[in-house]
């Protein structure tokens, strides 16, 4: 070959490439395990997470953000797909009996991303399948290693981090997935309540190199307001204050090894958190102590708004659609039989909306495990939220995990002994609901007067209602008639889909 077509080939391949590889490269995606506000970011004053504090000083920190379901598994599913756990298949939890899956030919994130181009790893905590709709180029994930190591031990995620990173190739997207703060007194009472003495050094505990361990005292902890006020769940909060320090930490390492490697300036690095705390009323439940979430988005090419506040209403449905905004990666590369109902974020690194009153967000929950089938649908806007409570006839269902804790044996101890539950709540109200709830937020953020039957709220009741509907098909919900209705949409019913009354 001659030199000119030598110069000319290397020309076209240089432009192929800067014209794929823009200078915002990469994605860091920091995902926590059952954290709520624990961090100073947000008001806290006794759990330390100085490590956050700093990403938040050049992250846009968001007021009203939420995930569109309060479980793991179908929180990651939405996540890692932008479709809503009833719209991609993960029902419920995806390990052991539970064996939830998505459906096959959901198109994910990491797939759209490999396709493009663009490098993926995931480190920690995946816990969604299958493997297939799931493949990232590099795993280091429970599926084949402990889950304490890749999701509890900062040191081994650290080590991890770097090697990912040693790999040099731009752009990449890499998902951090931390199992701290979670609980694990169901699987491994041995580490403590939360796995708070993994790693502490004491004997049978291990060691973790780059952790210094932060313990609480139970006094000195502050409950959010609905966390029964006993010393069981102040003992409790406190391990999870330890476990929520300690990823923290990791959080800081992860930082340094991304800085080490070069990539801080051409990053974006957004935190959160899969779903509310395991406490009662918070976690597997569509109230906010359920589904509201922290998020961090820190960009290096958005600087206008760091450290400000924005309360626009987020769902974590918005993370596909940023990221691809992001890799600027057109619409018709993942817009196809599912329609992602999720926005990119990124403008709002730029700007407040002016106008946020019309914000809306939903939540979509089925089960939790496997017998915890209580589905509800949820709406929500700045100033109401409406559920509705497809099984509302069943008790509300309490997992096997959360059962087990300190602060749920206490309540069962005290409910049995007719002690005060030194709750918001009696264990019949919150295990039996009505079908609809509707709050008013503003005038009852911890929502204890349900105005769905309210003659009052009649038109506000019907607006969301309808709207709620309205997402439901848009977003191909099979429980869209339940549970009054039986959904026909085939033969006769192909092209006019309808909800046929059981007139029961
Ligand atoms: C886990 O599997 C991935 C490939 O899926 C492999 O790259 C990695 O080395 C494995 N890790 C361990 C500890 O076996
Ligand atoms: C870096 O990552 C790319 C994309 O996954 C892969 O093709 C390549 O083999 C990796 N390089 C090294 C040195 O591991
Ligand atoms: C944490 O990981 C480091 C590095 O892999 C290892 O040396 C250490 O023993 C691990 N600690 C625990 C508690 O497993
Ligand atoms: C990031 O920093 C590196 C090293 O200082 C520099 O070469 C590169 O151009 C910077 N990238 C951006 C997008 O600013
Ligand atoms: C969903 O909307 C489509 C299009 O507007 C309509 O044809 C269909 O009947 C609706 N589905 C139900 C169950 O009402």
């Amino acid at each position: 070959m001659d030199c000119t077509w030598l110069l000319l080939l290397l020309f076209f391949v240089q432009n192929g490439c800067s014209s794929t590889i823009s200078t915002k490269q990469n994605v860091l995606l920091l995902l926590a395990d059952d954290a709520g506000f624990q961090m100073g970011t947000y008001g806290e004053k006794i759990c330390q997470t100085p490590n956050l504090d700093i990403l938040s000083k050049k992250s846009l920190i968001f007021n009203k953000a939420f995930t569109s379901v309060s479980s793991c598994s179908p929180s990651r599913s939405a996540l890692l797909t932008g479709l809503p756990s009833h719209e991609n298949g993960m029902y419920g939890l995806h390990q052991e009996v539970n064996h939830f899956d998505t459906f096959n030919n959901v198109i994910s994130l990491p797939q759209v991303l490999k396709t493009a181009g663009v490098r993926t790893g995931i480190i920690g905590k995946k816990h969604v399948g299958p493997k297939s709709v799931f493949e990232f180029d590099y795993e280091q994930t429970e599926e084949n290693n402990s889950i304490l190591q890749v999701g509890r031990n900062i040191t081994h995620i650290k080590l991890l981090v770097r090697e990912f990173l040693s790999n040099k190739t731009q752009p990449f997207f890499l998902y951090v997935s931390f199992h701290d703060p979670h609980r694990c007194g169901h699987s491994n009472p041995e580490y403590g309540a939360f796995c708070e003495k993994f790693g502490n050094g004491e004997e049978g505990m291990g060691y973790i190199p780059d952790w210094q361990g932060i313990y609480y005292q139970p006094d000195e902890v502050i409950l959010p307001y609905y966390v029964p006020d006993t010393f069981e769940a102040k003992q409790d909060f406190a391990a999870q204050y330890t476990t929520m320090s300690r990823m923290d930490q990791g959080v800081g390492l992860v930082l340094k090894e991304l800085e080490n490697a070069g990539f801080l300036n051409n990053t974006l690095i957004i935190y959160s958190s899969d779903n509310g705390i395991p406490f009662p009323n918070g976690r597997t439940n569509m109230y906010d102590s359920g589904v509201q979430i922290p998020m961090l988005i820190s960009s290096p090419f958005h600087t206008k708004r760091r450290y400000q506040i924005t309360n626009s209403l987020t769902s974590l449905l918005d993370i596909p659609p940023t990221i691809y905004d992001w890799f600027s990666i057109p619409e018709e590369n993942y817009q196809n039989k599912h329609k992602l109902t999720g926005k990119s974020l990124l403008p709002l690194l730029e700007k407040e909306p002016s106008d946020t009153t019309k914000e809306v967000i939903f939540g979509s929950h089925n089960l939790h495990e496997i017998t915890m089938y209580y589905p509800m649908r949820m709406i929500r806007t700045h100033k109401y939220k409406l559920i509705h409570n497809l099984n509302n006839n069943s008790p509300f269902p309490i997992d096997q995990d959360f059962y087990l804790s300190p602060t749920f044996q206490d309540m069962l101890n005290r409910h049995k002994s007719h002690e005060n539950l030194r709750w918001f709540k009696t264990l019949s109200n919150y295990y039996y609901r009505k079908e609809w709830e509707l709050f008013d937020l503003k005038h009852d953020p911890e929502e204890l007067t349900n105005l769905a039957y309210d003659d009052n709220h009649k038109m506000v009741f019907k607006d969301l209602k309808a709207r709620l509907f309205q997402w439901q098909n848009v977003t191909q919900d099979p429980w869209i008639c339940a549970p009054h209705d039986v959904l026909e949409n085939k033969g006769f019913y192909a092209n006019n889909p309808q909800c046929l009354f059981l007139d029961n």
